[in-house]
């Protein structure tokens, strides 16, 4: 392996203090000669653990992406404007826009490559999209509360005021399930109106334990494993308080664990984690479903968007929902081995 310091003086500091992140690496074997500060500070290793190893084998990289990136260098000669999902040394996720070329040091080809960081520009993106959604939703919240609601209860006021008739004795199976309908319909506003405001009764935030929460909640996670004859596994850490409405992150917690025993077969196992993730309190649910196709990704926590017989769509808009009143933020990883919710709590300020 040919060392760094071998490589021209002037390339070498346009290399080491380029304010973008930089490798060099092997064609054959795709194993780092030489990384640049600024990829070791994005990526949180040391120089030590990066050389000689390859992006596969430290978990930067996905193994698809990877193959595909070698794909394009070999059919194209060059890699230009590629996106992709890569991880740190502390699983956290960047999206970076790789460009690489084939370089010659002393005689021996090199692949040189070069990281834009757009993480921010993503989020900021994506978070206008969900407040231009968040923005139509409270505007159809209003007129469904009014419109629809309304009405509703003045039918099914006449309908009870009926079914009490000795004249319709003889109907009041059917009288039950239009009442029992109507029920439904009036949840499914519920829920869709929750995911703009909270319930005015449970509208208080204290400061929580993360961890005990979850232990509230093992009885009924653990009955709806054993209903779907799946698994499930605690690893919570020690993590500081955060402050929450307890029942809005008890319906997140549900909803998110519900999706997830939904993906698997029989015999699969979801791992419900929490840690600390520089400032943020994480809850992690791992589930080893088949994954979330790409057309639905871009799309969850849209209202109504479901892929279940038995669905309304509404359990992830309003988890997004509940997330925003705490100002959360819930990050998904997919792939046909399974899909991975994280909702990023940020930590308490001194003053909540
Ligand atoms: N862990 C997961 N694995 C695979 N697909 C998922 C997962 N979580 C959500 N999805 C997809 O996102 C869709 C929307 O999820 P969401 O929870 O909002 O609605 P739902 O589960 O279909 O219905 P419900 O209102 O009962 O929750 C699901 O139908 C499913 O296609
Ligand atoms: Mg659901």
């Amino acid at each position: 392996m040919r060392s760094i310091e071998t490589l021209d003086e002037l390339f070498l500091k346009v290399f080491m203090f380029n304010p973008c992140p930089m490798a060099i690496s092997n064609i054959d074997d795709g194993k780092y000669i030489a990384v640049n500060d600024a990829l070791l500070y994005i990526l949180g290793y040391n120089k030590e653990d990066v050389i000689g190893k390859t992006s596969l084998e430290l978990g930067i990289m996905d193994n698809s992406d990877r193959k595909k990136a070698i794909r394009l260098m070999k059919s194209q000669g060059r890699l230009r404007d590629f996106e992709i999902l890569i991880r740190c040394k502390n699983n956290k996720p960047i999206h970076g826009i790789f460009n690489a070329e084939f370089i010659t040091i002393q005689g021996q080809p090199y692949l040189l490559s070069v990281m834009t960081d757009i993480t921010v520009k993503k989020q900021l993106e994506q978070d206008f999209i969900y407040l231009e959604k968040l923005n139509l939703i409270s505007q159809m919240s209003a007129g469904i509360s009014h419109e629809i609601r309304n009405p509703m209860t003045t039918v099914r006021g006449f309908l009870q005021f009926f079914m009490q008739k000795p004249a319709y004795a003889y109907h009041r199976n059917y009288f039950e399930l239009m009442i029992s309908e109507l029920d439904r319909v009036n949840a499914i506003i519920s829920d869709f109106l929750s995911i703009t405001t909270s319930d005015p009764l449970n509208s208080a935030y204290t400061l929580q334990d993360l961890q005990e929460l979850l232990e509230q909640l093992r009885p009924i996670i653990e009955a709806n494993a054993l209903e779907k004859r799946n698994r499930m596994l605690y690893c919570l850490a020690n993590t500081p308080k955060i402050m929450i409405n307890e029942k809005e992150i008890q319906q997140i917690i549900l909803n998110l664990v519900r999706n997830g025993f939904d993906s698997m077969p029989v015999g699969g196992t979801l791992i419900i984690k929490t840690f600390l993730q520089e400032n943020h309190v994480v809850l992690a649910i791992q589930d080893q479903g088949k994954g979330i196709d790409k057309a639905i990704l871009q799309k969850l926590g849209t209202p109504f968007l479901t892929t279940k017989d038995y669905g309304t769509g509404l359990g992830l808009a309003v988890c997004y929902g509940i997330a925003h009143r705490h100002r959360a933020k819930i990050n998904v990883t997919t792939s046909p081995q399974g899909t991975t919710f994280e909702v990023h709590f940020p930590l308490a300020q001194s003053d909540e």
